[in-house]
């Protein structure tokens, strides 16, 4: 498949640079009738599910007035505006066509959403958590804002298409809890599996994006980063993180491994800092209880092998400062660069990143300093990237595929045309 092809194919997963919070409920009177307790579950639960970073355009843009571009496999597609509006937004709309929209993928013609809304997730929520969503956005601002969604070239223009792609991906239903695990386990898989769409963007895609439910959450690659692989593998995953150490990169940004950059600073500025601690605790447990798949023959370079003397006299030179000899950094500031899952990951989508251009971690309450890596782009050649990324993929333990000068060149073109 062509590599423009296979990048575009982060159907329902691109997104996320809007640099808006969900605001909080007009204080006061909540709409004649409503239950409140409602409004407040729905509020969390928008934010859980995030939908205010596809709904809101980041060009300053209402919040949840749409207007948002998204890469699709077959496109641009926009997101519609779901504030209150009657004509322009979905005031409106009854109970039923807002859950068939959100659980079904169904517009209100009757006609297919694209899966860049992840409706593939959100049919997994319960039907009592939808209309909380819909309470909740009933109380939010009207924004009249008039926004053409199907923006497709012919012939994905036409929806009809959508029917062929959910016979093939979608898999509508709720959630089924299992009764052999525990109420938290069973939390944490309905968080993750539904409003918390995590496999929108950790899930691998096959051909025209659907996921590949077989390897759930073990890595794919969007946006120019590499969501890693979240299960429990020992080399690829979470094998080394306490269940403590996954709620608190989730609650903060940081923990002593990692910092949260790119699309997931946003999923933790926006959604995952804004949970509980027993629903972070539960994410934790069930991530924790998904097994690990890497095998145990795979070997890193030897030492000895050119590229990886190359690639550690530079490590030596401008990363160890930071990062220190044993790749292990500084606890909450540097990321231990043998335990962050996207450095030894099937791809070096977020290594070279990071080395081209550098990077900022979140920011959240709970953890007010965003850390920061210079950019190298400018100073090493697309061969001294490529042998310094090898290095680190087969050093202290990782183990990975070596990284050529052409990759590099592709990583560059590719941000290039990004802005971010
Ligand atoms: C990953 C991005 C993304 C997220 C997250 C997201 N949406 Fe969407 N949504 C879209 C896009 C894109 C469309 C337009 C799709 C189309 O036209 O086929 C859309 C369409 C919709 C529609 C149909 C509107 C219409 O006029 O047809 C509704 C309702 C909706 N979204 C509600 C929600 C709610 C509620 C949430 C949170 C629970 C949410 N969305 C989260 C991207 C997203
Ligand atoms: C919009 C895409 C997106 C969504 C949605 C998303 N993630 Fe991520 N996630 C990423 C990317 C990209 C990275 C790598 C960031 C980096 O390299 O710093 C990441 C990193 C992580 C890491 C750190 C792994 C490591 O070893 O460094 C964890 C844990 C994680 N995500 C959990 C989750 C969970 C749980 C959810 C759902 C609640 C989720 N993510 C939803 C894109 C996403
Ligand atoms: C000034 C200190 C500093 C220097 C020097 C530095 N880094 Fe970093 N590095 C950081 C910080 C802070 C982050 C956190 C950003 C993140 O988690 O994505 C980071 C992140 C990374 C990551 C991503 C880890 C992850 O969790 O996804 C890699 C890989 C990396 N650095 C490699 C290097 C290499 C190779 C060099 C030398 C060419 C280098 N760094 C130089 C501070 C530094």
């Amino acid at each position: 498949m062509p590599d423009p092809v296979r990048k575009a194919l982060s159907l329902g997963a691109a997104l996320l640079l809007a640099a808006c919070r969900v605001p909080a409920v007009s204080a006061g009177n909540p709409p004649g009738g409503q239950d409140f307790t409602e409004i407040e579950r729905g509020r969390y639960l928008t934010s859980a599910a995030d939908c205010v970073a596809c709904h809101t355009n980041p060009d300053g843009g209402k919040s949840f007035a749409g207007g948002r571009p998204i890469e699709t496999p077959f496109g641009i597609v926009v997101s519609a505006n779901i504030t209150p509006d009657a004509q322009t937004g979905i005031g409106d709309w009854t109970a039923k066509q807002f859950d068939d929209a959100v659980r079904q993928g169904k517009r209100r013609d009757g006609k297919r959403l694209y899966p860049a809304m992840p409706y593939v997730y959100y049919t997994k929520m319960s039907a009592a958590d939808v209309q909380a969503i819909r309470a909740y956005l009933n109380t939010i601002p009207a924004v009249h804002h008039d926004v053409e969604t199907n923006q497709l070239p012919f012939p994905f223009s036409i929806r009809w298409g959508m029917r062929l792609w959910n016979s093939l991906y979608f898999e509508p239903g709720p959630f089924v809890a299992d009764p052999s695990r525990s109420p938290a386990w069973n939390r944490g898989a309905y968080l993750v599996e539904g409003p918390g769409h995590c496999g929108s963007c950790h899930t691998p895609k096959g051909t025209f994006g659907g996921d590949k439910n077989k390897r759930a959450l073990q890595g794919y690659s969007l946006q120019g980063w590499f969501a890693p692989d979240i299960t429990n593998d020992e080399r690829r995953g979470l094998g080394e993180w306490s269940p403590a150490d996954v709620s608190e990169f989730l609650r903060s940004g940081h923990n002593r491994f990692a910092g949260a950059a790119g699309p997931m600073a946003d999923e933790v500025v926006h959604s995952s800092s804004n949970m509980t601690e027993a629903d972070l605790n539960a994410i934790a447990q069930y991530l924790k209880s998904m097994p690990g798949h890497s095998s145990p023959e795979d070997r890193p370079l030897s030492a000895d092998n050119p590229r990886m003397k190359a690639g550690g006299a530079i490590y030596q030179d401008l990363c160890a400062a930071c990062h220190h000899q044993d790749g292990a950094g500084v606890s909450h500031l540097i990321p231990n660069l043998k335990v962050a899952a996207s450095v030894a990951a099937t791809e070096p989508t977020s290594v070279l990143r990071v080395i081209i251009r550098g990077t900022r971690t979140a920011a959240t309450q709970s953890e007010p300093t965003a850390p920061a890596m210079p950019g190298y782009g400018w100073q090493l050649t697309d061969q001294q990237i490529a042998d310094v990324s090898t290095y680190v993929r087969n050093s202290w333990g990782n183990a990975a595929s070596s990284v050529s000068a052409g990759d590099v060149r592709a990583a560059r073109e590719d941000l290039q045309a990004r802005s971010n």
